[in-house]
C-alpha cells in the first residue's frame, strides 16, 4: 500500500518510523511518504495561510499550496483523506475498508482548517477519530494510518487480527503470560490446563463479561 501524508510538520511523523508500521515500510509492505505542503507555496515566504474572509478567529490554510501538492501526488484511484472532526467517526468497519485501497493520500489541516475550495476541487473523505477537537490532522493521520496499515496482508498475523477486541463485535478477553503467580496473583487454573476447548470457552465468557461490563452499547450491534 502506498500512503501519501501532506502535511506543514513532516517532524511529527517519526512515530511511523518504529515498531510494527516502521517494520513494514523496511520490508515494503508499505510505501509512507511525507510531503511538505510549504515546499509548493507560490508566496515569496513560503506562506501557507491566511485570514479568513469575513472575519472571525484564526487563520485559514489557503488552497494554492494543498492543490499543487496533491496534484504533485495524485494517481486515478487514489483516495484522498482529510481528518476532521466533522468527519465520520472511523471505526473498525472503515478501518478495514481502507486497508483494501492500494494509495491513500492524507492532507493533513492546521490552523481554523483549511479553505473551502480544496473540497469543491476534489473528491475528499473527513474521518473523525471522535468527538473532540485537536490542534491538527497530523495525530488523526497517524492514528488512521496505524489502524489501517494492522489490516494490509502481512502486516501482523491473522490471528492477532481476529481475536482482537472489536473483531467479532466484543472486547478482547484478558491475556496472561509468565510468571504463573506474582504478588500472589496466579493465572487462571484453565489456561494453563491444557484443555484448548475449555480455554476457547473461558475466552469467549470472559470476553462477554467484559463487553457487557465496559461496552453495552457494542452488544446490541453484535455481528
Ligand atoms: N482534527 C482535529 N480534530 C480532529 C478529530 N477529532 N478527528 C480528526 N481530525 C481532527
Amino acid at each position: 500500500m502506498k500512503i501519501d501524508v501532506l502535511t506543514l510538520f513532516p517532524e511529527a511523523f517519526t512515530p511511523l518510523q518504529t515498531s510494527i508500521v516502521g517494520r513494514a515500510v523496511d520490508s515494503g509492505i508499505l510505501e509512507i511518504n511525507l510531503i511538505n505542503i510549504r515546499d509548493f507555496s507560490k508566496d515569496k515566504h513560503k506562506k501557507c495561510d491566511d485570514y479568513p474572509f469575513g472575519g472571525g478567529a484564526g487563520m485559514l490554510m489557503t488552497v494554492q499550496p494543498v492543490f499543487d501538492a496533491v496534484n504533485s501526488v495524485y494517481k486515478k484511484g487514489a483516495k484522498i483523506i482529510f481528518p476532521s472532526p466533522v468527519g465520520k467517526t472511523l471505526n473498525v468497519e472503515k478501518v478495514e475498508s481502507l486497508s483494501k485501497c492500494e494509495h491513500l493520500i492524507f492532507v493533513c489541516g492546521h490552523y481554523e482548517g483549511i479553505d473551502e475550495r480544496f473540497f469543491q476541487l476534489f473528491d475528499v473523505e473527513q474521518i473523525s477519530i471522535g468527538d473532540y477537537v485537536l490542534t491538527g490532522g497530523e495525530l488523526p493521520s497517524m492514528v488512521i494510518i496505524d489502524s489501517v496499515s494492522r489490516f494490509v496482508e502481512g502486516v501482523i498475523t491473522k490471528e492477532s487480527l481476529e481475536n482482537e477486541s472489536f473483531s467479532n463485535g466484543l472486547l478482547e478477553y484478558p491475556q496472561y503470560t509468565r510468571p504463573q503467580e506474582f504478588e500472589g496473583l496466579k493465572v487462571p487454573e484453565v489456561l494453563v490446563s491444557g484443555n484448548h476447548q475449555e480455554v476457547e470457552k473461558w475466552r469467549k465468557q470472559q470476553s462477554l463479561e467484559r463487553t457487557e461490563k465496559l461496552r453495552k452499547d457494542l452488544l446490541n450491534n453484535k455481528k
